[in-house]
């Protein structure tokens, strides 16, 4: 499959609409957890949009997998394996995608888990893993990555939150603290370097069917969807619209904020 560029498709799927606009021609992203779910959708909608794509994930068969199937496409791609809970590699990490595409225009902190406790029993074990991977893990990106867009005085961050950190609801106590820090991590980023002309905004995701909510009981996720104003699921590319908006120029004036993509469910 090629990538064609400056040609609109005109799919009615949802998400399906924009096929490439080049908006992203000539950056560099590092995209977290993109061997699978939305992150791969990214990757995807990235390289069709002109951008060479560093898949960094702990999924190395898929990783690679994806890295070759873009790269074949006639994208800029590459997997790199990374535990991003690991601090000590991830300067390695950063140095490895820009001796292969060049400096870090965008990252996406978009890897994430959930634990599957029904409320506040979780134990300390599903605490330390889902607020090591989805807070700490937001923290040591921008860590590694903000001071080189700093010093070149261009970047932009796209921190992937959940509309679980902007309402409660029942069960994955320690998942909605980790992504509400998400939020706190993002203004303070934000404010901190917007002197330096690096943006940083942060994505809420509503309900979108990824490996992650395979496991999630059927019942759970129809009744969150009858919540939902536009009453169905979104689809990952749907999401992958927003945050090749928010990795682009176009958005060169937006920074610090918190947008939901969830088909209203927030705004109930
Ligand atoms: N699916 C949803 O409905 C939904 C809703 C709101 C927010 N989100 C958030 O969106 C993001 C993507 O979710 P998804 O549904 O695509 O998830 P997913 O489970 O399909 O994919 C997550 C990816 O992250 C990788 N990953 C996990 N731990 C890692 C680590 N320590 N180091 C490197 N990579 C690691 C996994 O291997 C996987 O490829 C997550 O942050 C999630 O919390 C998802």
């Amino acid at each position: 499959m090629g990538y064609r560029i400056m040609e609109r498709n005109l799919s009615s799927e949802p998400g399906g609409g924009l096929v490439g606009g080049g908006r992203l021609a000539g950056k560099v992203a590092l995209i977290t957890g993109a061997a699978r779910g939305m992150g791969a959708a990214h990757a995807r909608a990235m390289v069709r949009e002109g951008a060479a794509v560093a898949i960094v994930d702990i999924a190395a068969e898929a990783g690679e997998r994806l890295a070759a199937e873009l790269r074949d496409g006639g994208g800029r791609s590459s997997y790199h394996h990374h535990d991003l809970i690991d601090p000590d590699a991830w300067l390695g990490l950063v140095d490895a995608v820009e001796r292969t595409h060049g400096p870090i225009d965008v990252l996406v902190n978009n890897a994430g888990v959930q634990v599957r406790s029904v409320g506040i029993e979780a134990d300390d074990d599903e605490w330390a893993k889902v607020t090591a991977i989805n807070q700490r893990g937001v923290f040591l990106g921008m860590r590694a990555v903000i001071p080189g867009m700093a010093r070149r005085r261009t970047g932009s961050v796209i921190n992937v939150a959940s509309v679980a950190a902007l309402v409660g609801l029942p069960g994955s106590i320690p998942y909605q603290a980790s992504k509400a820090a998400v939020l706190g991590l993002t203004r303070g980023a934000a404010v901190s370097y917007g002197p330096d002309n690096v943006r940083v905004n942060a994505i809420c995701p509503g309900l979108v069917v990824t490996g992650m909510t395979d496991s999630a009981p059927s019942a759970a996720v129809d009744a969150m969807k009858a919540q939902i104003p536009l009453r169905r699921d979104g689809r990952p590319a749907e999401i992958s619209a927003a945050v090749v908006f928010l990795a682009s120029d176009d958005s060169s004036y937006i920074t610090g904020v918190v947008l939901p993509i969830d088909g209203g469910f927030v705004a109930r």
